[in-house]
């Protein structure tokens, strides 16, 4: 599994530094929707879903917390600290986020609205969707090659 990060340009200067971040410049889509998480208890696990139709950039711009990203068939783990580091996800990836620093602030820039509709909040719901995915897939190539 590849695990997209994003550097942003930091504009630091002896005042101290600042980030932008423009649509299809610095992200690879159209940002319409910003949200953001913080006061997160301390042991708590959040997340628990995949996206049918979104894609999304995480930035801890405070503090520091962990994503694990399931794509069905392997894990990885992603540590988010440097609040000039984007995490992109895309849909089909299971997120869970985990080990917030009491000081975490998690930004979510998203490329739609909320949309309860596009959540899989259930793993065996998630798991099925991927192997569908992989039949159509492959039911694709198959017709290619006739
Ligand atoms: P929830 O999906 O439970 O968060 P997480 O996936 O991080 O555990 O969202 C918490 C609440 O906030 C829930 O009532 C839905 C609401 N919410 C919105 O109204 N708009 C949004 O963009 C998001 C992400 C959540």
């Amino acid at each position: 599994m590849q695990v997209i990060k994003y550097a942003f340009q930091q504009h630091g200067d002896e005042r101290g530094q600042l980030v932008a971040i423009e649509e299809f410049k610095d992200i690879p889509f159209e940002i319409k929707r910003v949200y953001y998480m913080y006061d997160t208890g301390e042991g708590v696990r959040r997340g628990y879903h995949a996206h049918k139709n979104l894609e999304q950039i995480l930035i801890c711009i405070h503090g520091s917390c962990k994503i694990l990203l399931d794509n069905g068939e392997e894990k990885k783990v992603v540590l988010l600290e440097k609040p000039y580091e984007g995490l992109y996800i895309s849909n089909d990836m299971w997120r869970e986020m985990y080990d917030f620093s009491s000081d975490a602030v998690l930004l979510v820039l998203a490329s739609d609205y909320y949309d309860e509709e596009d959540y899989i909040r259930d793993y065996d719901t998630f798991l099925a969707s991927k192997v569908k995915h992989m039949q159509d897939d492959q039911g694709k190539d198959r017709r290619r090659e006739q």
